[in-house]
């Protein structure tokens, strides 16, 4: 078996059964077994989560607002998100690490999504990328899936167009828009993606779109008829007080944690009560 997985840099023989693969989540969706996926965008954060047997782990270009503090995904460069993803992937025995290509690094042309693809492949040690958009985008993600790369979808809210939407609202609620989503999977289907994001639509429709195909669909803010769920690790973690949509489940308050964690060492530090006796050299 190959040891030059993940650019050369994992340890040899790191390639074994129990890895998740495009092919475990496919199969994931015929038995009927639901896929976890959850952000990351350092090594310990990674090294956490796929501790905790997270099926994929999506290295986001959320890292734009969660690690960068912009308002939007747009300024995030391949640069940016190959440092990322090579962060996450020495972290990760188990997952499947999808990183996303950003904003203007797959859109202009086909020989350029290609090569970013490529970049993050052999430079960061990605297992897959994930791209945002349907129609437009199809021919791109059957040039990137023939070289051998696999390709995860992203339809309803995609962020990176957030300035043609001018809203964070819920997508596809007309009938033409619903109509249109479903119509763009089938196709990323065809063109070779092994499974789909939706983000923020009702879930009505994410449950016919579920139903539609043999790919699995991995649902954030879209009900509970995915294959899958994703959320940003950040928010449920409750690192960030200011972020509430109602999909958003926070499974710890990290916040109040760190907070008064830092408080602490803070007090101690002026009270001169750190370093203790047996926190010193002699
Ligand atoms: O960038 C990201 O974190 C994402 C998820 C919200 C699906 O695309």
């Amino acid at each position: 078996m190959s040891t030059e997985l993940n650019g050369g840099k994992k340890k040899p023989n790191s390639f074994n059964a129990s890895k998740v693969t495009t092919q475990t989540v496919v199969d994931m969706k015929f038995r009927g077994e639901a896929i976890s996926m959850l952000t990351a965008y350092d090594y310990t954060m990674a090294k956490l989560v796929d501790a905790a047997n997270v099926d994929i782990i999506l290295v986001g270009d959320s890292a734009s607002n969660v690690m960068a503090g912009n308002e939007t995904t747009l300024p995030m460069t391949l640069d940016h998100m190959i440092y990322h993803t090579s962060c996450v992937v020495k972290g990760v025995d188990r997952a499947l690490v999808v990183a996303d290509l950003p904003f203007m690094s797959y859109q202009v042309t086909t020989k350029e999504a290609l090569i970013s693809a490529g970049r993050m492949m052999k430079e960061a040690g990605a297992h897959a990328i994930k791209v945002e958009g349907g129609a437009p985008i199809v021919d791109t993600v059957k040039r990137i899936v023939d070289a051998g790369i696999p390709v995860m979808g992203h339809l309803g809210l995609t962020p990176q167009s957030i300035y043609k939407f001018g809203t964070y609202k819920v997508r596809a609620t007309e009938d033409l828009e619903a109509e249109q989503l479903m119509s763009d999977a089938i196709r990323l289907q065809e063109a070779g993606c092994f499974g789909l994001v939706l983000e923020k639509i009702p879930s009505k429709l994410s449950k016919k779109v579920t139903e539609e195909l043999d790919i699995p669909t991995i649902g954030i803010g879209a009900g509970p008829h995915c294959d899958g769920q994703v959320l940003v690790l950040h928010d449920m973690l409750g690192l960030n007080k200011d972020f509430h949509p109602r999909f958003l489940r926070r499974y710890a308050d990290l916040h109040t944690d760190i907070v008064n964690a830092v408080g602490n060492y803070v007090k101690d530090v002026k009270s001169r009560d750190f370093p203790n006796d047996q926190e010193q050299y002699n």
